[in-house]
């Protein structure tokens, strides 16, 4: 039988695939404590919700109630409310409770079982109007402080919330109840900066100076010695350097850095050195091939050719020499389109005028794959 692979990718992490962050996680719960909102940023695949999960688990330690919802997904308020019903489900002799005082005869049992073998329930179809599930939306926040319990209420992706077309009903709503219900706290986690600082610096926004916004830390050196030790599991020799090489590639992103060891493993190879980096890479780029041509083919001509020198040069962007290379008309062409790659969320501002950093690195590598 072939072993088990050591390494994780693609979906929440916990037990021997997790890194602990045990200093970032404690700061999070310090805040939490003192009933301090928390917005959590992180770049997209860089473990908000795997610190999320981490942090549960401790707090649920210490008997706390953690209430996962996930509006990943969400187009309306309906959506949230059943997104909103479906993280309860788990806390059964609560959600018993919730239904008999709250939801009444208004949720009637599907015929469907969840994976933990739950019966899931839905709103009756005489309760459906947006009167109605707005209401429930509320009640259901409101029940929140029968609970004897310190409840924690984190909402991964959270600026979806503030992205439903409802002139902001959800987000007022959810502010109201962060300061209403006296036992709750928020963490949010959100991966796109630019909404999330307009959501909390913008005076007009609900959410205005409401949270404490932290950055998930890049990992440090001893992320290496984890992978290090996760390979000679594995039977694997492996060395710092090629690793270092892997993690400055992906931008520190720990989706990539497994997903490439991952690759890595199951070669069957004895040590790992930067040759099999870089095949990894190009397979993990080449998986991704089929969106990343999409994507690309949506672009005009002067953004595509923006792309492919922000890909290859990094600095100095804006000099001539880069301009005629990639056959740019003008730099304000080129700032043109660097603002709408943006826009478009592909490229992130960086701290130094004249540089970019893609949002996506492998994307970056895959444009550099034909330039
Ligand atoms: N602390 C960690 N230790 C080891 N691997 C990690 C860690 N955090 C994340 N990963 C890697 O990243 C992958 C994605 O993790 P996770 O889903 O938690 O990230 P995310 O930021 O929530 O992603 P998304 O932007 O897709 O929601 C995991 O499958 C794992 O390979
Ligand atoms: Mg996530």
């Amino acid at each position: 039988m072939a072993s088990t692979n050591p390494f994780r990718y693609g979906s929440p992490v916990e037990g021997e695939y997790y890194f602990p962050l045990p200093q970032f996680n404690k700061n999070i719960r310090s805040y939490l404590d003192n009933r301090i909102h928390v917005v959590l940023y992180g770049p997209r695949r860089f473990g908000k919700t795997s610190l999320i999960l981490d942090i549960a688990k401790e707090e649920e330690k210490e008997s706390a109630v953690f209430i996962l919802i996930d509006v990943y997904n969400i187009t309306s308020h309906w959506d949230f409310l059943q997104q909103l019903l479906r993280s309860l489900r788990p806390k059964q002799t609560w959600f018993k409770k919730l239904k008999d005082k709250v939801l009444g005869t208004k949720l009637i049992p599907t015929a469907d079982v969840d994976p933990v073998g739950q019966i899931s329930f839905s709103l009756h179809p005489d309760f459906r109007s947006e009167k109605d599930v707005k209401e429930l939306i509320q009640d259901t926040f409101a029940s929140f402080n029968d609970l004897d319990a310190k409840v924690i209420i984190a909402i991964d992706e959270f600026q979806k919330i503030f992205q439903l077309n409802d002139s902001g009903w959800l987000a007022t709503t959810m502010r109201t109840q962060m300061q209403g219900l006296k036992n709750c706290v928020f963490l949010f986690s959100g991966s796109q900066k630019s909404v999330l600082a307009d959501m909390l610096n913008n005076q007009n926004s609900p959410f205005y100076k409401s949270c404490m916004i932290l950055d998930m830390p890049n990992p440090g050196d001893d992320f290496t010695d984890w992978i290090i030790s996760r390979f000679k599991k594995a039977g694997i020799k492996c060395a710092g350097q090629p690793i270092n090489e892997l993690r400055k590639l992906v931008y520190d992103t720990p989706n990539y850095i497994q997903q490439a060891c991952y690759h890595i493993s199951s070669q069957n190879v004895e040590k790992v050195d930067l040759a099999e980096i870089r095949s990894a890479l190009r397979t993990i780029v080449s998986q991704s091939a089929f969106s990343f041509e999409s994507l690309h083919n949506s672009l005009t001509l002067f953004q595509q050719r923006a792309l492919r020198l922000c890909a290859n040069e990094e600095k100095a962007l804006f000099s001539k020499e880069f301009i005629d290379k990639y056959q740019i008309p003008s730099a304000p062409t080129l700032a043109t389109s660097i603002k709408s790659l943006k826009l478009r969320g592909l490229l992130d501002p960086t701290p130094n005028p004249g540089q970019v950093k893609f949002e996506d690195p492998l994307f970056k590598l895959w444009i550099k794959s034909f330039s």
